[in-house]
């Protein structure tokens, strides 16, 4: 069994892996909803949003291989297929074709699904010992809040 910095039971790890697992599922993707707004966005504000919508896809797609990575690191599995990842996300695929309001509504809702799950991840993390975990979880629903304040402040 691989030695990681706190001692975790096999049913520690199983636990830790699948809310880790479900984080890159719902990071995968809100990174595909983020790049099909991007492309589809229309309206007086499309630049600022294709901008923003990139920005998004940009830092997700970093983050499912952080979220993967340390899968890894705990000797687990990280789900690589698109239908797996589609089975764990509470987000769902959206077919791009909605109006600038409703895509950045979409996108506020799919950032606050992704800090709850990041927050949930990390308390269970926290829960047996693996602060290392929590640390990632921690950051990234930090920044997961960011980004539902940029979008929440364009519905104001
Ligand atoms: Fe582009």
């Amino acid at each position: 069994m691989t030695q990681t910095a706190v001692a975790l039971s096999t049913d520690a790890r199983t636990a830790i892996a699948d809310a880790l697992n479900q984080s890159v599922a719902e990071t995968a993707v809100t990174t595909m909803m983020a790049q099909n707004f991007h492309w589809n966005v229309t309206g007086m504000a499309f630049g600022p949003l294709h901008d923003l919508f990139q920005k998004i896809y940009e830092d997700h797609f970093i983050a499912q291989d952080d979220l993967a990575e340390r899968i890894k690191a705990l000797d687990a599995h990280a789900e690589g297929t698109l239908a797996g990842m589609l089975t764990r996300s509470k987000v769902q695929e959206h077919d791009g074709h909605a109006s600038d309001q409703e895509m950045i509504k979409t996108m506020k809702e799919a950032q606050e699904t992704l800090s709850a799950t990041l927050a949930g991840a990390g308390a269970l993390a926290a829960e047996h010992g693996d602060t290392l975990t929590e640390d990632l979880c921690i950051a990234r629903g930090q920044t997961h809040e960011k980004f539902a304040w940029f979008l929440r402040a364009h519905l104001a």
